[in-house]
């Protein structure tokens, strides 16, 4: 693997620091088409805590049916025991808190919708049902000490209903915000944002009362935006930047079916800008590459192939 890293050269008007909130483990491992062993799933979660990430949602106290990438949430929390790094996992309901509860779960995620369509195919809800399921849960989490996270998902486009007016994210992002999450990640599903859009959508946020500090991004990156629209957001005061590990998640040689913001191609970018992560690269690249092993097909990010030394996805 070669060591090569970028020339830091700052730019004006960017954080000093950025949180990356890894998703890899959770909304990768949840679109693979294989269901990875646990204990691949705990030594991934480990060696991510080594590399230096500080912040890995773990997985999600779903409807095991729903989601059966993630049904053996039971048996790895315990196995995650010894890691130094915040566990947040995903909670859609009061009976996915009592699982996360009973594991000593410290940071939860709701998971909200801001289109109708995905509420119901995500959440079998609509999207006003949707916030009041997550109500109790986020003020028992609260209650019980714990941070919670609320997720905004199809906040730049749906697959079933095309655009979506930034008006309808603002009003769903309120909910989240008044039923005491702490912090809104704004979720590009589909990766169709684009960087005019994210800033708009963050500036209609501040003018709602949503402060800058309390947003994440959260980039799927199907058409190659991911990067690009993360860079806005910075521009605009986020430092909290969500990504996967490799890229994982969804299946590159599958039509419309991507993953996150790769990890990796962030790490770069941020290095670059002499922005601080506290990721070791190498660590981290290597990591995606044992990953990739176990899931037998390559990573799909850019970084991870040229830094380990390849130049093509079919060559890793
Ligand atoms: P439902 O069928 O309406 O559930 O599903 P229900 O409330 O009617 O309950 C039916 C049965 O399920 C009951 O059992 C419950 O106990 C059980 P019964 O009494 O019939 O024997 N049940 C559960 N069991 C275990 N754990 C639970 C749970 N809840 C109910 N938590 C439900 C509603 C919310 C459960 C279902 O729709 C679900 O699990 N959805 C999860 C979907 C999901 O995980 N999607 C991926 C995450 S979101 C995402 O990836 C987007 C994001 O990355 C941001 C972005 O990119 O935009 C975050
Ligand atoms: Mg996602």
């Amino acid at each position: 693997m070669s060591a090569s890293l970028p020339m830091s050269v700052p730019a004006a008007g960017l954080p000093a620091r950025v949180r990356i909130h890894e998703v890899g483990p959770r909304d990768g491992l949840q679109n693979e088409k294989m269901v990875v062993p646990v204990e691949v799933k705990a030594d991934f979660i480990a060696r991510l805590a080594d590399a230096g990430l500080d912040t890995i949602e773990a997985t999600s106290f779903v409807h095991p049916k729903w989601v059966p990438q993630l049904a053996d949430a039971e048996a790895l929390m315990p196995r995650l025991e010894g890691v130094d790094a915040r566990l947040p996992v995903l909670v859609p309901n009061e009976r996915g808190l009592d699982r996360a509860l009973t594991l000593g779960v410290r940071e939860i995620a709701v998971f909200g919708s801001a289109t109708e369509s995905f509420a119901k195919a995500n959440l079998n809800r609509t999207v006003d049902e949707s916030i009041a399921m997550f109500a109790p849960v986020v003020a028992r989490a609260r209650e019980a000490g714990l941070r919670v996270r609320g997720y905004l998902s199809m906040c730049f486009g749906d697959p079933w209903e095309g655009a979506v007016e930034i008006d309808q994210v603002v009003r769903v992002s309120r909910s989240l915000i008044d039923i005491g999450c702490d912090e809104l990640s704004l979720g590009d599903t589909i990766g169709v944002a684009t960087p005019g859009h994210v800033q708009a959508l963050l500036t209609a946020l501040n003018a709602a009362g949503v402060g800058t500090e309390r947003i994440a991004v959260h980039f799927h990156d199907t058409y190659g935006q991911a990067l690009a629209n993360t860079l806005a957001a910075l521009q605009h005061g986020v430092s909290t930047v969500d990504a996967s590990a490799g890229g994982l998640g969804g299946c590159p040689y599958a039509k419309s079916a991507t993953g996150n913001l790769a990890t990796e191609d962030l790490v770069w970018m941020l290095n670059g800008l002499g922005i601080e992560t506290g990721v070791d690269l190498g660590a981290l690249t290597a990591t995606s590459v044992w990953m990739a092993a176990h899931l037998g097909r390559p990573s799909p990010s850019r970084t991870v192939r040229a830094l380990s030394g390849t130049t093509s996805p079919q060559e890793q």
